[in-house]
């Protein structure tokens, strides 16, 4: 073995993934059983029209029963979209090995670098001895990723040509909400224009915002928060040894707060900020303030001036009075992008906002630290979005309650003491090896893509459900697409958006967070995770994550 691999990565080659009884024999024991036609979650009318060919089919899922299924070679491509996600690596190895298991003469194509590799025709063909070096692990390097969109008709027939040339039958988009959207509207292209190349989407993301009930969890997520909350956990420790300082701690997620709640439910923090609550009760950034303050103030009284406090990466946008500035923002700079890029430093950047913002978003503005004010006009993603793992929010709202503290300190109402840390938890964990639960997971699904494919479908997203079981009695399929779409606008145009999953004021796993979280405040009740385990017993190294066991719990 080379000196480059870990005794762990070592020892994981040798993990064979677990996959459901329905999917795991010969091909002739493997049946497709179609469900009822469905509908989108919304504007089904105009979905149907913009979706003529795909839309409405039927879910799908495998059983172990004598069947029919084809076994002729099959050439599929696949690209990696968007932001790493653990496990991306054994969709690929799902991938391959459903191909050979279909018919050993059938290839897997890895386009490189995401979607781009496609349209410049980059790629390499995945073989055995290849993959092997991925098998188990986390990371994308195994093809590289890309946030191109796919979402012209110009680069639809690009993706046409180059895949025709390479023999390719059948393309499979392992992405977030974004890709999986393109992915559908390349699936109905295709069929709208008799090329009979099938598209396939499996859900990535570890910010878990891509689910519905038949798609209980984005892969990614379960080995994420795990590596979050080790890592909340073990700061708690310190804080509570130490008792010394508070610790500020922003963790990623791009809109939804799932992994901050994940990571509360699995830590108990003093405080925990969740996006989607701020904006039901449109919390103002000083309502935020004034919150986190009362919770020091508290604990200072109880001789406590430490703790943890977490803080969504999302928040900012949730928050109403940032939200009207970020849109106002996105807007001027989408509008004026040549000339804002010949601005030479910042104040000429700021001024030239300043002047064009309405005045009480430039009033928003002008009130936010300056480092802020420079994160808030960098560049944007691909989708025109703020780049919100680059704002310093965690830093933001310890300078606020820093002086908010000062002037109560001043008026003799803090007596104690505030000293802050920030951290920012992201990348971390979006590249650890994947859980048992990711391993098998993302597997499972590979090897699900490659079934829908065999079987003819297109427009559909690989899924697995029946989670809270034992993996033998995981139920594999399919979803069409358009079933999780609705419309939404997007640059003044109403456009088919896969609809995102936010946390769910009502949801099982907030609900279970509002009942304990006073407790958490005020008292030290920290939750000390540990690392992922992947060898040991199965309760410990197959452990879900509690939002998702809540949630299965609680589906009606
Ligand atoms: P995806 O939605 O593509 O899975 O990416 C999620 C994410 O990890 C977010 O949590 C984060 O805001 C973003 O990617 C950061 O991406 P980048 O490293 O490309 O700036």
């Amino acid at each position: 073995m080379s000196e480059n691999i870990s005794t762990l990565q070592e020892n994981r080659y040798s993990y064979i993934p677990k996959l459901p009884k329905g999917i795991s024999g010969k091909m002739e024991s493997i049946k497709i059983n179609f469900g009822k036609s469905t509908e989108a979650f919304a504007d089904r009318a105009e979905l149907k029209q913009m979706f003529s060919n795909t839309y409405g089919q039927p879910t799908a899922t495998f059983s172990n029963e004598s069947s029919n299924a084809k076994t002729d070679p099959l050439t599929v491509g696949v690209i990696l979209s968007g932001g790493q996600a653990p496990g991306g690596h054994n969709v690929i190895a799902g991938l391959f090995d459903g191909l050979k298991k279909v018919n050993k003469d059938s290839k897997l194509i890895g386009f490189l670098g995401g979607p781009s590799g496609i349209l410049e025709n980059k790629y390499i063909d995945i073989t055995d001895e290849y993959l092997a070096e991925f098998r188990n692990t986390g990371g994308f390097d195994i093809i590289g990723s890309g946030r191109t969109k796919l979402e012209t008709e110009e680069q639809f027939e690009t993706c046409a040509q180059v895949m025709k040339k390479l023999g390719v039958t059948s393309l499979v988009v392992i992405g977030g909400d974004d890709s999986n959207t393109n992915a559908a509207l390349l699936a109905e292209y295709f069929k709208s224009k008799d090329i009979s190349i099938q598209v396939i989407g499996v859900p990535k993301t570890i910010d878990g915002d891509l689910k519905t009930r038949e798609i209980p969890i984005s892969f990614g997520f379960d080995t994420a928060c795990k590596v979050y909350s080790e890592l909340v956990g073990n700061i708690a420790r310190d804080s509570n040894s130490a008792k010394k300082y508070w610790h500020f701690i922003k963790l990623m997620g791009r809109s939804a707060s799932h992994i901050a709640l994940e990571t509360a439910l699995q830590t108990h923090p003093n405080i925990c900020l969740i996006g989607e609550e701020v904006d039901k009760k449109q919390q103002t950034l000083d309502n935020i303030v004034g919150n986190i303050v009362d919770v020091i103030l508290k604990r200072s009284n109880n001789g406590c001036d430490y703790g943890i406090a977490l803080i969504p990466e999302g928040l900012i946008e949730f928050i109403p009075e940032m939200k009207a500035l970020i849109a106002e923002l996105n807007d001027i700079l989408a509008e004026n992008e040549k000339h804002f890029s010949t601005l030479s430093g910042f104040t000429e950047q700021s001024e030239f906002i300043n002047h064009k913002l309405s005045r009480d978003t430039s009033y928003t503005f002008s009130s936010l630290p300056w480092d802020i004010q420079r994160q808030l006009l960098m560049d944007r993603d691909p989708h025109g979005n703020v780049q919100v793992s680059r704002i310093e929010t965690e830093k933001l709202l310890i300078e606020l309650v820093e002086s908010k503290l000062k002037e109560l300190k001043n008026k003799g109402e803090f007596k104690g003491k505030f000293s802050a840390q920030s951290h920012f938890f992201g990348y971390e964990g979006r590249c650890a090896a994947p859980s048992n639960f990711d391993a098998d997971y993302t597997y499972s699904l590979g090897v699900a893509a490659v079934l829908l494919i065999n079987a003819g479908l297109t427009g559909y997203m690989s899924s697995i459900q029946n989670l809270l079981s034992s993996s033998d009695d995981w139920i594999a399929g399919g979803i069409p697409v358009t079933m999780m779409m609705n419309l939404e606008q997007r640059h003044g145009k109403k456009k088919p958006v896969i609809r995102k999953a936010l946390v769910e004021l009502e949801g099982a796993p907030f609900k279970e967070f509002k009942a304990r979280k006073k407790e958490w405040a005020i008292n030290t009740r920290f939750r000390y995770p540990g690392p992922i385990q992947y060898f040991g017993p199965d309760g410990v190294c197959d452990a879900i994550t509690i939002t998702l066991k809540l949630e299965q719990e609680n589906i009606n």
